[in-house]
């Protein structure tokens, strides 16, 4: 017989019908008499009720039927008599496919985060993890939706490269030279003329350099794959393998590029309020009770635009009254989380763009304001998270990008193809960088990162 789907069994109406369900146990209840088995095959947070009378089968059969075991379940549909289900399975066959021992990790309910990401490869099996998959899957769909809606193309990016586009130097090498034995010229500096690319390469912290060329050629693109950062960050918000959206727009300014900002990030909550209406639910009873609100609000409202300059003063002012942070606050400081968000959880309770950084803090590309100190950059900072979205409009003179390439030392000889960009038909444009992963952090309440990546890469942990 066909299986149906749970998603698809829970919305039918024609009890009687013949049905077929397979997945997995989440727990059995019962008396002598009958079993109630929630089963739930990961379509839908929502488990089936099958109910299975204890006389029509095999007493030793009933006994594999333990918590994470896989069942092949065959019976007719029913109304169900139960509250909080409409239809439930009068089972006729059970086939066990996979039986589960009491070691199973998932075993017990209410287990803490951090030791689910010990057996991170089964607990994609838990309410949680199910729901916060399932968005993370409707989240990626939302943006390409947005995008392709909007007239931008989807556009690759290597992974491997030759250049650091944040210029921060926390990039992770690529190599397939032995180094156990390796070559060494009269300096002692490693000669990478026989490694695999004949030079040194690493994995991208950043799809943004090749964006901008499909930009200043297609007119609008976006990247959606992942990047890398060999940073130290022991931090709920950061990963050294994340993934990362990254629009590119040819003769957008930093105010085009903060209204797609907004209208996208709000599009992509819309839509998870939109689609996973369960998922969201389940999340708000039992992460977060105050998550569809702070969903809803971000979506109803404006996000306030202010200065760098602006927000250090009102981060002053708080200091001035009391207010103690961790980091100190000063002009130039590179904002520490803690001061994003306070500038968004108590001081204007909203979202909020903050532009204009000083330069030294931000990276070579970006476009310099006629002050000379500060960068069209534009950071959206959001509720939970801090910095959610990174971007700026880029600097289009070929002269005064190469001044500050100059400037900073940046080695040219693998930039020249960038540089081409402003050599022949220059423009303005500009560009964002999402980090998909603090999107899914917000849209879902979770605290930490590693939980909302299958499998979470971070300083000390690679596993599975
Ligand atoms: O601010 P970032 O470093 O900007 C760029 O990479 C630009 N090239 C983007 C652009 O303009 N096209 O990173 C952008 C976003 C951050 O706002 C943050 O959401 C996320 O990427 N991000 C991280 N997410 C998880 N773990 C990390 N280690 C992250 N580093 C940045
Ligand atoms: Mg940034």
């Amino acid at each position: 017989m066909k299986r149906t789907k749970i998603i698809d069994l829970l919305n039918r109406k024609d009890f009687g019908a013949e049905v077929c369900v397979k997945g997995w146990v989440r727990t059995r209840r019962g008396s002598k008499s009958v079993n109630f088995i929630a089963l739930n095959d990961g379509s839908t947070i929502k488990n089936v009720q099958v109910v299975a009378d204890v006389e029509k089968f095999d007493a030793e059969m009933l006994k594999l039927i333990t918590t994470g075991a896989c069942l092949s379940v065959e019976g007719t549909l029913v109304e169900s008599q139960g509250a909080g289900q409409s239809v439930e399975i009068q089972a006729t066959k059970i086939e066990v496919l996979g039986t589960c021992g009491a070691d199973y990790p998932m075993q017990k309910k209410g287990q803490s985060f951090e030791y689910m990401r010990q057996h991170a490869h089964m607990r994609l099996r838990t309410n949680t993890f199910g729901a916060v998959f399932r968005i993370r899957h409707n989240m990626a769909i939302a943006i390409h939706k947005y995008f392709h809606d909007h007239g931008f193309f989807y556009f690759n990016t290597p992974i491997i490269t030759a250049s650091d586009c944040e210029g921060a130097g926390q990039m992770f090498q690529v190599t397939t030279k032995n180094l156990y034995d390796l070559k060494k010229d009269k300096d002692g500096k490693i000669d990478y003329s026989d490694d695999f690319f004949g030079k040194t390469t690493s994995l991208t912290v950043s799809g943004q350099l090749e964006g901008e060329l499909g930009a200043t050629a297609l007119g609008a693109i976006y990247t959606f794959g992942p990047t890398f950062r060999a940073e130290n960050s022991n931090t709920p918000r950061h990963l050294a393998e994340f993934w990362m959206i990254e629009p590119e727009v040819a003769f957008n300014d930093i105010t085009d590029n903060m209204d797609l900002a907004e209208d996208f990030i709000k599009y992509c909550v819309r839509w998870a309020l939109d689609n996973c209406k369960d998922d969201l639910e389940f999340l708000n009873k039992m992460i977060d009770k105050t998550l569809l609100e702070r969903l809803n609000f971000v979506v109803d409202h404006d996000f306030v635009r202010l200065t760098y300059t602006d927000g250090i003063k009102i981060l002053e002012d708080a200091v001035k009254q009391g207010h103690k942070f961790e980091f100190p606050v000063y002009w130039g400081v590179d904002l520490a989380s803690e001061h994003e968000r306070y500038l968004v959880e108590q001081h204007f309770k909203k979202p909020v763009i903050l532009t204009d950084y000083p330069k030294e803090i931000k990276a070579f590309y970006m476009k310099m304001n006629d002050d000379g100190k500060t960068v069209r950059a534009m950071d959206v900072l959001f509720p939970q998270i801090g910095e959610i979205i990174g971007g700026s409009e880029r600097e289009e003179s070929y002269d005064k990008l190469m001044a500050r390439i100059n400037e900073l030392s940046i080695p040219m000889k693998d930039m020249w193809w960038y540089l081409d960009t402003r050599k022949f038909g220059t423009c303005p444009h500009s560009g964002f960088g999402l980090g998909f992963e603090r999107l899914i952090l917000f849209v879902t309440g979770m605290q930490n990162i590693r939980d909302v990546i299958p499998f979470p890469r971070t300083p000390k942990s690679a596993d599975f």
